[in-house]
């Protein structure tokens, strides 16, 4: 073979693998640009939306959702509300999953039976990212494309507690009845809810590590209803009358429900106890305002929806999921904030 030959052949052979490199590449950019262009469907299934919390948080997850469409992505939002039905839920998941969501964000209303809603997803191929209401490690940890994102419960006791220790240092005059003991009740939300009892714990465990001491006169479940715990409260009332000086509420609704008791009864104010919530609604915000509340523990809707927002672009988009710092692989937990008059807070 000549070596003019040669060179030819050698240079022929070059320029066809320089194009089908080159063809290799467009059709990968091809590729990015239709998986980028992808629509976003998200369903939406919330385990109660008159519960105060979570309506508030479904509109915080509006807001989030609606910041990617002004960045240009494509998105709809379909929510379904299970009314407290785990039965329903697990329909209207398959109907998200029939409209043509591509990413499902799941408030369960039984957080120990979620498995068939996990099979649903995995059977379609679609992310699964619960959130508030967290399923057990081993049911997140059934599939890979499985999430949660929420927050940490003790923390919330945590400084549930440390605001009321406070509160009971600077003002001595909260202890009625001068026995060196704070009398304290307690509204519990539902059984079986990781936010209920971790954050009673943690509050009186807080309070107690203060050097508060403490007796308990009595608890209630509630549900996380303002409803539920004025009845409560006004049971409470009835048996304790004037003896009790702190009330512990898992939520500002139970919070707002026990003052609602005591207006009721027309007692005069000092001759209330402190009240303590977690949540930090609208309406539990205005009450800390109004110094009815003494104080709350700011549960960030907003951080949570927008994480759940960042999460779902990573997840369909492939955007970014390298910046998500997640926990034990994939949870998401966003820390919680005191609220109380004068922390410039709010
Ligand atoms: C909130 C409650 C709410 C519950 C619903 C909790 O994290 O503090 O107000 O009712 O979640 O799951
Ligand atoms: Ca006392």
């Amino acid at each position: 073979m000549s070596g003019k030959k040669y060179c030819l052949q050698a240079s022929y052979l070059l320029a066809v693998i320089i194009l089908a490199v080159c063809i290799q590449l467009l059709c990968a950019c091809g590729k990015e640009e239709t998986d980028r262009a992808e629509m976003i469907c998200v369903g939406v299934a919330v385990y109660n939306q008159s519960d105060t919390f979570l309506g508030e948080m479904v509109s915080c997850l509006k807001e989030s959702l609606h910041d990617y469409e002004e960045k240009g992505v494509e998105l709809t939002m379909v929510l379904r509300d299970a009314a407290g039905s785990q039965r329903k839920q697990d329909e209207q998941v398959k109907e998200l999953i029939d409209a043509g969501c591509n990413v499902l964000c799941v408030n369960l209303v039984d957080r120990s039976t979620p498995s068939d809603i996990i099979d649903l997803a995995r059977e379609n191929d679609i992310p699964l990212i619960f959130f508030n209401r967290e399923p057990v490690a081993e049911d997140i940890m059934q599939w890979d494309r499985i999430y949660y994102v929420g927050a940490p419960a003790e923390q919330s006791g945590i400084m549930q507690g440390e605001l009321a220790a406070a509160l009971i240092q600077s003002k001595p005059q909260i202890d009625r009845n001068k026995d060196g003991k704070i009398q304290y009740v307690v509204l519990e939300g539902e059984p079986g809810h990781q936010d209920a009892i971790i954050r009673t714990e943690n509050a009186v465990e807080a309070l107690r590590s203060s050097g508060i001491e403490l007796e308990k006169l009595s608890s209630g479940i509630a549900n996380w209803s303002r409803a539920q715990a004025e009845n409560r409260m006004l049971q409470m009332i009835s048996q304790h009358q004037h003896k009790i000086e702190l009330v512990l509420a898992n939520n500002d609704d139970m919070a707002l429900g026990a003052i609602d008791a005591y207006d009721k009864l027309n007692y005069t104010e000092t001759a209330l106890p402190v009240f303590f919530g977690i949540d930090g609604t609208d309406t539990g915000m205005e009450a800390v305002i109004e110094k009815k509340l003494s104080g709350t523990v700011y549960n960030d809707k907003e951080g949570q929806a927008e994480a759940i927002a960042r999460l779902i672009a990573a997840l369909v988009l492939g955007e970014r999921m390298e910046d998500i710092k997640f926990e034990n692989e994939r949870y998401i937990y966003v820390p919680y904030r005191k609220v109380e008059l004068g922390t410039g807070d709010f």
